[in-house]
């Protein structure tokens, strides 16, 4: 595998659709938590210009930050607080079009205005969040969430 991606300019579905084989590959069979998730972070920021992208690991009962793209952000997060706990607490996937909207948003950065966060699940237990903010309001919808979901439907195979 190339250490480039191909980024395909276009719908956004179409744009998903090009990265996931490439993402594939580029795990591959490497087992390695931290190296597949820092991979895929880079992967969705290259790919979609996002501002930042993460993955909050559940690690004694608190989110803790894992493997990132972007500036630097809080560190833990506790279930039920903010998107990711909520995220977690819930076992959903949460599109939050205005995070200013959002009841006990956790602020990382004043210029995130949107988010999605999707939990990753091992028999039936959330191991993770992927946590994606953007620069505009309303960035994610239907689309992203279903293929974010089908990416960490995936991952939690692999790592
Ligand atoms: N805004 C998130 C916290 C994580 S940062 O966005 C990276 C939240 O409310 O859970």
């Amino acid at each position: 595998m190339s250490e480039e991606l191909a980024i395909i300019r276009g719908g956004k579905a179409e744009q998903y659709k090009s990265l996931f084989p490439q993402i594939k590959a580029l795990v591959g069979d490497e087992k390695d938590v931290i190296a597949n998730l820092a991979n895929v972070s880079a992967a969705l920021k290259e790919a979609f210009n996002f501002f930042w992208v993460g993955f909050y690991l559940v690690k004694d009962d608190e989110l803790v930050l894992g493997p990132f793209q972007g500036p630097i952000a809080c560190t833990r997060i506790q279930k039920g607080k903010g998107v990711c706990g909520s995220a977690w607490e819930d076992t959903k996937t949460f599109v939050v079009t205005d995070v200013d909207a959002f009841p006990g948003h956790i602020s990382c950065s004043p210029l995130s205005k949107s988010e999605i966060v999707v939990p990753l699940l091992k028999n039936n237990q959330v191991i993770a969040v992927l946590d994606i903010d953007s620069k505009e309001l309303a960035t994610f919808d239907e689309v992203d969430k279903q293929y974010l979901i089908e990416l960490c439907e995936w991952l939690v195979t692999v790592i």
